[in-house]
């Protein structure tokens, strides 16, 4: 009897340990990423801020968006956009107060939508107070411990190890380890395996480390106790040095997980990894996908250009993406949410000089937004706002400036952006005199923002279409024009059928054994979807997509 009670508690423990818990509002959330420098500015001198985002809730709200993520607010150096915090207690003054946040969070609350800000994990800035004391010859100072100081540079580092080594020459020593710019020391949650050589390796238990985690935690319940619903965390995957395999990294951020659920378990955590298989075992609810070279010739760190997917050349492959996509979907099914946004800071917009007719936006928005996992919006991609080439380099953006430039909202100064002067705002816009902007699109039946928010209102009005809904190829993956996949939940059946290439194209897929497929939103009503007997005859016009439901 003792024996079978021991065995139930255990297998309680392990099954209640293992299932990961979400918030309940997960599962109809859909984002808008907002780079707060660039969406709406409230005081004229140029720059967005938070009082601007809030005083264009009601045009966020009209996309069918109920969730907002936006990039670092903290008190900033801005060396890197934000990513280089001053301050991590502190709303940058740019922006508003700590005071103006909590009236931002109520104003998002009251309209039964949530907010999610950016937690900078990894590193701070080398201006911050934490690395000034961390400097000093006295190693017992409350943050001593905050980064890794090393006296002399080893020999025995990997080329990419070495490339983290910043010269500093500080009283404490000679080199810091950086995570991105050099301006940004890594915070020190300790090494995998230290390197009994090599004494400014700590292992993840000791002082320094623990201390680093405890203050985590601290940065953390300061923001949720504010009011804030949750997380994007920068650069989840890097927090522990020399962890190839991710082990103590995971086992870092479980137990910050099961810490975050327990005290909020209506919160959020957002992984910025990349790698869905690792970062939900590790306890977040969501993180990214490579769109690999559905919408760009370059990966990280590719020389040579592949063929682009979604481009009217009709050359481009699906097989890379979509052994990566199905394999984390299919690891992550019903433990955690993928998601494929439609952009972000960091990459080109998915709207350039060879993808910018309306029809090609909605072909790729379609696809983006009849995913399974969760949908995020880049703002300006609603209404395809164009990747500016050659922008100059704004706080450290390098060619990532294309991507921030400012909200194109109307036809006034700035694109009613800033009432400052052109040559004052934070970056320059789109200097096309045709440019989309929220204005001109809101009257247009037709046009790409009015596309988007039908498109989301049919997403949310469908359990198949939604986060949860399965999600399956049914055409073959070799001959990627069109891409044809079903999303499915019990009775509520869709079939999508996506052509970004200049040509129609025609496929036969397996039936789906349905009485009929009813056309009901997409480009062009010009696409057919035939049921047959053992196969379904599709045929898909040039640059067009097509959501087709099954009875
Ligand atoms: C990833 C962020 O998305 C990027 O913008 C930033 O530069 C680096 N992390 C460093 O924080």
């Amino acid at each position: 009897m003792r024996t079978l009670f021991c065995f139930l508690i255990g297998w309680l423990t392990t099954t209640l340990v293992a299932a990961q818990t979400h918030p309940n509002w997960i599962k109809q959330a859909v984002f808008y990423q907002i780079y707060p420098s660039s969406f709406q500015d409230s005081d004229g001198n140029g720059i967005g801020d938070l009082k601007g985002i809030q005083s264009r809730l009601d045009y966020i709200q009209s996309l069918g968006i109920n969730t907002i993520w936006l990039n670092p607010i903290f008190k900033s150096a801005f060396q890197d956009g934000g990513y280089d915090v001053i301050d991590f207690y502190e709303v940058d003054p740019r922006f508003g107060s700590n005071t103006g946040l909590v009236d931002f969070v109520n104003q998002v609350h009251k309209r039964g939508m949530h907010v999610v800000l950016d937690l900078v994990a990894g590193h701070s800035s080398n201006q911050s107070e934490w690395f000034k004391q961390s400097m000093q010859a006295d190693t017992n100072l409350r943050y001593s411990n905050y980064y890794i100081w090393a006296p002399h540079k080893p020999t025995d580092l990997t080329q990419q190890e070495a490339s983290r080594w910043v010269e500093a020459n500080a009283p404490r020593g000679k080199y810091y380890i950086k995570n991105f710019y050099d301006i940004q020391p890594a915070l020190n949650f300790g090494y995998a395996k230290p390197n009994p050589n090599h004494p400014w390796e700590q292992p993840v238990d000791a002082p320094g480390p623990q201390a680093v985690r405890s203050e985590l935690k601290n940065v953390i319940t300061f923001w949720m106790e504010k009011g804030v619903d949750g997380f994007r965390v920068d650069l989840a995957a890097s927090l522990i040095k020399n962890d190839p395999d991710k082990k103590a990294t995971i086992a870092l951020w479980n137990e910050l997980n099961a810490w975050f659920d327990e005290k909020f378990p209506n919160g959020l955590l957002i992984a910025e990894w990349f790698n869905p298989k690792q970062s939900i075992a590790a306890g977040f609810d969501i993180d990214f996908l490579k769109p690999g070279h559905l919408f760009s010739p370059f990966e990280r760190g590719q020389k040579a250009p592949a063929k682009v997917y979604f481009d009217k050349a009709g050359e481009g492959a699906i097989i890379n993406w979509y052994t990566d996509f199905r394999d984390q979907y299919e690891s992550t099914l019903n433990k955690g949410y993928i998601s494929l946004p439609t952009g972000n800071h960091d990459s080109p917009r998915i709207a350039d000089s060879s993808r910018h007719d309306p029809d090609q936006l909605k072909v790729a928005m379609t696809f983006l937004l009849t995913l399974p996992g969760i949908p995020f919006v880049y703002y300006g991609d609603e209404i395809g706002m164009n990747y500016i080439p050659n922008s100059p380099d704004v706080e450290g953006s390098h060619a990532r400036s294309g991507t921030r430039t400012p909200m194109q909202w109307d036809g006034s100064q700035n694109a009613g952006f800033s009432a400052a002067s052109t040559n004052k705002i934070y970056i320059p816009q789109d200097p096309d005199p045709n440019r989309p902007t929220v204005a001109k699109q809101d009257k247009d039946s037709n046009s790409l923002l009015n596309y988007v928010r039908k498109l989301l209102a049919l997403r949310a009005s469908s359990p198949a279409l939604g986060s949860e809904g399965e999600w399956a190829l049914v055409s073959d993956v070799n001959k990627p024009y069109p891409i044809i996949y079903r999303r499915f939940n019990g009775a509520d059946r869709y079939i999508i059928l996506i052509n970004p290439s200049g040509n129609p194209v025609k496929a036969d897929v397996p039936t789906m054994k349905a009485k009929q497929a009813r056309y009901v939103f997409g480009t062009s009503e010009k696409s057919n979807y035939t049921i047959g007997k053992g196969t379904d005859a599709v045929t898909v016009p040039a640059v067009s997509a097509a959501i087709y439901k099954l009875d």
